[in-house]
């Protein structure tokens, strides 16, 4: 088993397929601009001193006119031709590292990735999300990144891979960890107050372990109470009524009422399946789809009466089978 290739005074322990060639560009064009920086400094210096003021205009008073210099085709050529093949070449070294970072290899294993204010969330197709990302070593993988609310980057140093979450689109990354250990994730795009504490762990894992991680978590049946049990979709959604506090606007048990009072969000309890006044005077059939869409897009439809009410958009807060299950909830509420 490979061990993480120490780190540098420059870069972290690579730990991923994708770290050689970026190391290889960032090396090469580092390298490259040493050379040409000291190149142009010591030139500079040169002459300098060889053009610097001589005694014999100090003595006259005034400074010696050179001849014009002439044209010189030839040369305008190559100090044209020359630094374009330079940057040609440089472009071929970033392009070809950027481009083994987003290609995912045959059959690569999907990872969806959600970025919000301000945390990190992995799903790998079991529904339950994990705060960190756990890995297998040399399995490649694909990962699918989404924002819920602002621009969030994901950055693994030790993988050399960086990429942008944007809300409403899809982003992708691709690599191979070639090391067991841990590395980090961090946001490398300013997205907020907390910005700086949106970190999470990554956990390259040896096939058994990784196994392991995958049946106690990735494929774990639906929990829900204290202590966790396996429940039904109602009751799992009952769970998620609660765990996303909903109850604090539309009531325990969606009932509409607060300590005796209506609660600031309308009454959930008993409207499946019956129609819903809207503020702007027309009505809505409530179904599984407005449901959903007023979970995910509060503002969507507004109901008669609650327009100075705000609720916080849930889009990416469920996946969608936990949406099914507060949807299931809602409608089991008589
Ligand atoms: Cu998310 Cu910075």
């Amino acid at each position: 088993m490979m061990q993480p290739q120490a780190s540098s005074w420059q870069l972290p322990p690579a730990m991923a397929d994708t770290a050689a060639p970026m190391d290889g560009a960032f090396h090469f064009i580092f390298w490259f601009s040493v050379v040409f920086a000291v190149l142009v400094i010591a030139v500079t210096l040169l002459f300098i001193q060889k053009y610097r003021r001589q005694k014999s205009d100090q003595r006259s008073g005034k400074a010696e006119k050179g001849a014009p210099t002439p044209s010189r085709n030839k040369l305008e050529i190559l100090w044209t031709v020359v630094p374009t093949l330079f940057i040609i070449v440089l472009f071929h070294v970033g392009f070809s590292a950027y481009i083994h970072n987003v290609t995912a290899a045959e059959g690569a294993t999907e990872i969806r990735v959600f970025a919000k204010k301000w945390s990190w969330e992995f799903e790998y197709g079991g529904g339950a999300r994990s705060p960190d990302l756990h890995l297998e070593v040399n399995k490649p993988y694909k990962l699918i990144l989404s924002s819920e609310d602002v621009i969030h980057s994901f950055f693994i140093p030790e993988f050399r891979v960086k990429r942008d979450a944007v809300p409403g689109q899809y982003s992708f990354v691709a690599f191979t960890p070639t090391a067991v250990g841990e590395a980090h994730v961090f946001c490398a795009e300013y997205c907020g107050t907390n910005h700086s504490a949106m970190l999470a762990k990554v956990f390259v894992e040896e096939p058994a372990k990784h196994e392991e991680f995958l049946a106690s978590f990735g494929r774990k049946p639906k929990l829900c109470g204290t202590p966790p049990v396996e429940c039904t979709e109602e009751k799992w959604g009952e769970s998620l009524f609660t765990e996303k506090a909903c109850f604090t606007c539309h009531g325990t048990g969606g009932d509409g009422k607060l300590g005796g009072s209506p609660s600031p969000g309308p009454k959930l309890a008993g409207i499946f399946g019956h129609d819903q006044p809207l503020q702007d005077g027309s009505t809505v059939h409530v179904d599984e789809n407005y449901v959903r869409e007023s979970i995910l897009k509060p503002n969507a439809k507004i109901v008669a009466g609650y327009a100075n009410v705000q609720m916080p958009p849930f889009a990416g807060s469920f996946t969608d089978d936990q949406l099914e299950a507060v949807i299931a909830y809602i409608k089991s509420l008589k």
